[in-house]
């Protein structure tokens, strides 16, 4: 197989996840399914892994010179890079204040009737200039790649006007070129509907559809998906029906925030439309659920979002377990639901707020939030062609990961296209 660049050997344990680019982990897996591998290793070229297994089979399979990188990684298991599928990670100023509002009782729509909320975000986010948007984009793109993150989905939605949301994901594309993770571009223009359009929100959906969209999908790779704000005050499904088909023909991925308050159906539109993913879920009916499984959608379920917001419905994981609808995780990170920028964090939540095995919970991380992305192909497991992505946690099991409660150093050492990042 010839030479190696990187080669990280003696891990205590290696979750491959092997086997699973093709189609995401669904029911509730057993630890056999994670492909685990005792004293193993993985080798790199490049951006490639070019061979992964036990240590002694790696070292015969690849040779290696002083130039290539050796790191022992003997007390610690190494799992594939950690994928967080729904962030909301441009933008400027904090909600600081209305977060003490919430906790005082006032519910999170009714700040956002008001006024606030997603509004007052997207009033800074307006006056900030780009470069500070970029910069502010990219430190917190640093601080989730050190607690394990090597792909990561950003959306626009703070801007909520035509000119404004492309500079958005302009600030996105530029912020990626600053930090060695994988980026993935969505287009939210239907995050709210804005103040100017209040009286008239058929008017915006109008805008966002004939408008905005194209001018997203024009460039090549500006956005990769298009997502709607699927919600009481915010749009009804038969306006994401409208966004998200027109996404469709211009070739984006769907994608929806669905039944994150109240039960509106967004769960079942994105079924209907065929989306990569639908994410929240709190409040989604078991029969919505069967047919997310029927049409191969993801569920992104998001507990940071859940414990900041102290929202009363849990997502039904049960009833995600029989139906088998295959479970990512995200952090979804943003200023007002959930300041979260670790999925290591996450990867924990999910177990303690949320109710998943471990193993869930890492597959969750993984396998399925690449999928989440429809990048199953690329990341998420470590099998030989996939991009060089892995992770060491500090100690010996993957067990390790939820269980640190994404606490500092929880995630030892973080290896990004084949170099070592963190
Ligand atoms: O995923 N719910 C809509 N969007 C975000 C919140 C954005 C905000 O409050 O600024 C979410 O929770
Ligand atoms: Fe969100």
């Amino acid at each position: 197989l010839g030479r190696a660049d990187l080669l990280v050997r003696r891990a205590q344990q290696v979750v491959t996840l092997r086997g699973w680019s093709e189609r995401p982990v669904a029911g509730s897996p057993e630890p056999g399914w994670l492909g685990l591998v005792e004293d193993g290793a993985v080798a790199c070229r490049g951006d490639r892994i070019v061979a992964v297994g036990r240590t002694g089979e790696v070292e015969r399979q690849v040779s290696w010179d002083r130039e290539t990188v050796v790191v022992d990684a003997q007390g610690h298991a190494l799992l594939p890079g950690l994928v967080d599928p729904h962030t909301h990670a441009v933008y400027a100023g904090d909600r600081a204040e209305e977060w003490g509002r919430l906790l005082r009782g006032e519910p999170y729509l009714r700040i956002l009737q008001s006024g606030g909320g997603i509004w007052q975000t997207v009033r800074r986010t307006r006056e900030a200039s780009t470069e500070d948007l970029v910069s502010g984009m990219a430190e917190r793109l640093r601080r989730m790649m050190r607690a394990g993150a090597t792909t990561i989905e950003v959306k626009s939605g703070y801007a909520l006007e035509p000119e404004g949301e492309l500079r958005l994901l302009d600030a996105i594309a530029a912020a990626a070129e600053l930090v060695p993770v994988q980026v993935v571009p969505t287009f939210l223009g239907a995050h709210a509907v804005p103040p100017e359009y209040r009286s008239d929100p058929e008017a915006y959906v109008d805008l966002v559809e004939q408008v905005m969209l194209p001018a997203a999908a024009r460039r090549p790779g500006l956005a990769r998906f298009c997502d709607v704000f699927c919600e009481e005050g915010a749009f009804t499904p038969d306006h994401a029906r409208r966004i998200l088909s027109r996404a469709a023909r211009l070739g984006l991925g769907l994608k929806v925030h669905a039944d994150q308050f109240h039960p509106l159906g967004g769960a079942r539109l994105a079924a209907e439309m065929g989306a990569t993913s639908a994410d929240h879920l709190d409040f989604t009916p078991r029969e919505d659920l069967e047919r997310l499984a029927a049409s191969g959608t993801v569920a992104v379920l998001l507990p940071g979002a859940h414990l900041f917001t102290r929202s009363r419905a849990l997502p039904d994981v049960e009833g995600m377990r029989y139906h088998r609808v295959p479970v990512a995780l995200a952090s979804d990170h943003n200023p007002g639901t959930s300041p979260v920028e670790s999925m290591a964090l996450v990867a924990a939540l999910g177990c303690t707020v949320l109710g998943l095995t471990p193993e869930e919970s890492v597959a969750g991380c993984t396998i399925n939030a690449a999928h989440a992305l429809a990048l199953g192909h690329e990341v998420g497991s470590l099998e030989v062609g996939k991009r060089a992505d892995f992770i060491l946690v500090a100690g010996p099991s993957y067990l390790h990961l939820p269980y640190r409660m994404g606490a500092d150093g929880a995630v030892w050492m973080v290896v990004a296209a084949g170099r070592i990042v963190s």
